[in-house]
């Protein structure tokens, strides 16, 4: 076993130190970044603005968690590289897109984002959302381009796309959790909410990269399953963020959400516990891909241990 990773549960299943997660991450992270740099459209004075303020939201500092869980799965399989970035650019460029929607003043109306004022107080209202249409056009149009991909698997990373962002995913989460629907908000609402708004998209980006890179179907679909346990933990420790972090090292409002969240229903420590039983749970998904999944486990536990 290399010195990088350690052992956990009865059957000894290899995970990531965290050290070689950060390792991955970082040299990942650059990569996406230069990826999303050449292939959103350049700033011009004859567009109304439209394009800087796409590179506003995107170009700014994220942590490109969903890429780069698309990619990780990806390397499980050797995937090309050139194969697998346009989608996952797609990805990240769908979730900058929910980004400037979510700060809105008829929705969160948060004032920063990423560090910097949210995209609607620098660009206006209408850029923004001229913005977000933008980016989820520019996202389909990077699926579509994919010309090492053959069309079949084109076809369906497109779905899979649409799916996560549709009213039984993204938009119909983000309309749960701003109370347009279901009066009551309990756990078990709550959880379907973030099933929506957040895992839906960590599922498609599991399942893109493990499509796109020619994963056997059994294995696809445990890692859909490792992913919705573990997006449901990533927004959780966003609740938590909400709650006590500090938005100088988040780069966020605190305290932004309208209808209360998981912390707001089951405590600060009860919050943590979720996330830690939520990750445990999205390891144990990846037992039938053994020692191979070690990269995959080392992510789990890091994300679902950013607000301790
Ligand atoms: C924020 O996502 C919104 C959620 C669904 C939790 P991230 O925490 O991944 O935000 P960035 O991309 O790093 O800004
Ligand atoms: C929004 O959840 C999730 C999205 C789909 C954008 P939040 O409202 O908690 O996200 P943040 O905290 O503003 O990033
Ligand atoms: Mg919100
Ligand atoms: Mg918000
Ligand atoms: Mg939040």
């Amino acid at each position: 076993m290399p010195s990088t990773s350690f052992l956990r549960g009865e059957v000894g299943l290899a995970v990531a130190s965290p050290g070689l997660v950060h390792e991955f991450l970082d040299t990942n992270r650059r990569v996406v970044e230069e990826t999303l740099q050449r292939i959103l459209p350049l700033t011009s004075d004859d567009d109304g603005g439209v394009a800087e303020s796409m590179r506003y939201t995107v170009l700014a500092p994220g942590k490109r968690i969903r890429p780069l869980i698309l990619l990780a799965v990806a390397d499980l399989y050797q995937a090309e590289r050139s194969r697998v970035l346009p989608s996952a650019c797609a990805v990240e460029l769908v979730h900058a897109c929910s980004l400037i929607l979510d700060d809105l003043p008829c929705m969160d109306n948060a004032e920063l984002r990423r560090g910097r004022p949210s995209n609607h107080r620098v660009h206006g209202e209408a850029t923004a959302i001229l913005a977000a249409f933008g980016l989820l056009n520019l996202a389909y149009g990077l699926v579509a381009g994919g010309a090492s991909v053959p069309d079949t698997i084109r076809a369906a990373v497109a779905r899979k796309l649409s799916e996560a962002l549709g009213t039984l995913g993204l938009i119909g989460g983000q309309a749960l959790d701003l109370g347009l629907a279901a009066p009551r908000l309990d756990l078990h609402e709550l959880e379907r909410i973030h099933s929506r708004k957040t895992g839906s998209l960590f599922i498609a980006s599991v399942t893109i990269g493990a499509r796109l890179a020619g994963a056997p179907e059994n294995e696809e679909a445990a890692l859909g399953a490792f992913a919705k346990n573990l997006g449901l933990a990533y927004q959780i420790v966003d609740d938590l963020l909400d709650a006590s972090g500090d938005p100088s090292v988040t780069g966020k409002d605190a305290r932004a959400d309208r209808r209360g969240n998981f912390v707001t229903l089951a405590g600060l420590e009860g919050a943590r516990r979720l996330t830690g039983e939520l990750s445990e749970c999205a390891m144990e998904h990846l037992t039938p891909l053994g020692q191979r999944a070690a990269l995959l486990r080392g992510l789990a536990l890091e994300l679902s241990g950013r607000a301790r």
